[in-house]
């Protein structure tokens, strides 16, 4: 059976922090027979939100581009590992970016109503938000925690768990961090062999 795992990197730093846990946690997955796929936000052209509403009454997004691309990989995935550092306490300017351009799907759910995702698909689709951060804060990834909520809702992902790792300065990047690699790698596998469970049943 496959199962298709997305990973989206909405760091600008080419295998710095953040895409570096976000590859330990794919090769995870496929060290567990996930199908693998990742993108780099940065290296996509997309623009973001107008505001123009005009999805509210066609459930489309009217800027054709590589977001509205990105978002239909999205839909076809079974796991979706969104990942970000946290830049001035919340995410980056490209996800951000991204994500609210998700505004048709929400359309389609709230006002008209064409997209619904049953119970069951949520159980089965997973939502894993990867992200590093300077400081060594309990709190640093708060300001982040919402809007990935709110992405997974729309898309129909259960906000399944986090791969974070605080205290980046201190420790001089994630990868000399003693366990955030290893754990990310675990939560890989283990996560493809829960939506495996739950796609037989
Ligand atoms: C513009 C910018 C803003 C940042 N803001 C914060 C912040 O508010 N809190 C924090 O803990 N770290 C902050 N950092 C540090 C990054 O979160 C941290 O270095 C992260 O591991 C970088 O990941 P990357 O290598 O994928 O870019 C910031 C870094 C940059 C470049």
């Amino acid at each position: 059976m496959e199962i298709k795992v997305l990973g989206i990197s909405g760091s600008p730093h080419r295998h710095g922090n953040t895409e570096t846990l976000l590859d330990s946690f794919l090769e995870g997955t496929h060290a567990s027979g996930g199908t693998v796929e990742k993108v780099i936000l940065n290296t996509l052209q997309y623009s973001p939100c107008r505001g123009c509403n005009a999805c509210h009454k066609s459930g489309d997004c009217i800027v054709k581009d590589d977001a509205v691309i990105l978002y239909e990989k999205i839909l076809a995935s079974d796991c979706l590992a969104v990942a970000s550092p946290i830049y001035t306490m919340g995410i980056t300017a490209e996800l951000k970016g991204f994500i609210d351009r998700q505004q048709y799907l929400w359309a389609r759910k709230f006002i008209l109503k064409t997209l619904y995702f049953s119970d069951d698909h949520i159980k089965r689709h997973k939502g894993i938000f990867i992200s590093t951060a300077g400081l060594g804060w309990d709190n640093v990834f708060d300001g982040a925690f919402p809007v990935i909520t709110a992405l997974f809702n729309t898309t129909g992902f259960e906000y399944y768990d986090n791969v974070i790792a605080n205290d980046m300065d201190r420790y001089g990047g994630v990868k000399k961090h003693p366990a955030a690699l290893k754990d990310a790698f675990e939560k890989g596998g283990k996560v493809v062999g829960v939506i495996e469970k739950l796609k037989t049943i």
